[in-house]
Parts: structure tokens; sequence; C-alpha cells
């Protein structure tokens, strides 16, 4: 049911843990499920290259799989390659998913993408293609009202 790579990244998971003082910090939560992922990242100011990126999880086995990758897909990355990780890329990367746990895979992507909106707002830049993120994430991107 799962490729050898998801195993292997859920297995061992790549870059778990926390930064201090992060560049950006996101933090999004899954509506289908209840699962929770936050991603840090440590990024060059003068560059925008993402030096470090970790993730922490409370979510199931492609949730922590999907996050690991995408953490290793983005390090190294300018902010403006990084928009282009899709939990799509992800999901190639690892050689795909099963269907019913493509929605996990949106985790990574959303979460990548807040902490890349935190990072915009403390530094007052814009970053093409990214909007204000959702608190909640959905597989067929319903409209979930922000409270905040
Ligand atoms: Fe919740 Fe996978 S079941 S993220």
């Amino acid at each position: 049911m799962y490729s050898e790579k998801v195993m292997d990244h859920f297995q061992n998971p790549r870059n778990v843990g926390e930064i201090e003082d992060a560049s950006g910090v996101g933090t999004v939560g899954n509506a289908k499920c209840g699962d929770i992922m936050r991603i840090f990242l440590d990024i060059d100011d003068e560059t925008h290259v993402i030096k470090d990126c970790k993730f922490k999880t409370f979510g199931c086995g492609a949730a922590v799989a999907t996050s690991s990758m995408a953490t290793e897909l983005v390090i190294g990355k300018t902010i403006e390659e990084a928009m282009k990780v899709t939990n799509k890329a992800v999901m190639e990367a690892l050689d795909g998913l099963p269907p019913v746990k493509v929605h996990c895979s949106l985790l990574a992507e959303e979460a990548i993408h807040a902490a890349l909106w935190d990072y915009a707002q403390k530094n007052h830049i814009e970053i093409e293609g990214l909007s204000k993120p959702k608190s909640d994430i959905h597989e067929d991107e319903e409209e979930i009202e922000e409270e905040y």
C-alpha cells in the first residue's frame, strides 16, 4: 500500500524538532482528521535561502512521511523555489500515496506556506503567490472561516 520511500521517511523521519529563534513558524490543522503540523524555517535574510527546516507533528504516518520529505525538499532552496514545493511534488518524490491519504500531504505544504507567511509578516515583505494561510485545511480546499 505504501511505497518504500514513504515507509523509510515514516520510520526514519528527517528534520524532526524545533528551531530556536526560527525566522518563521507555521502551524496548521487538518480539518478532516484533526491532525496538526508545525514547521520551523531558518531563512537567510540576505539571500532568502532556507538554511534549515524542522517539523513537529501530531499526525498520521503519511503526514510524518510527507513532512519529512517536504523539509528535505525546501532546505537549500530560495523562498521562491520553496513556493513550488507543492503537495503533488512531495508525493511524487515519495513515489505516491494511497488516494485516501492525499489530504495528509496538504499539511506539510500548508504549514510551509504558513511559516513563510509568518516570515513575510515579520520582515514586511511580500512573497509572490503567497496568501494568508488558513488555520484549517481540507482535502477539497473548502473555505473555512478564520477566527483570528
Ligand atoms: Fe490526519 Fe493523515 S490522517 S494527516
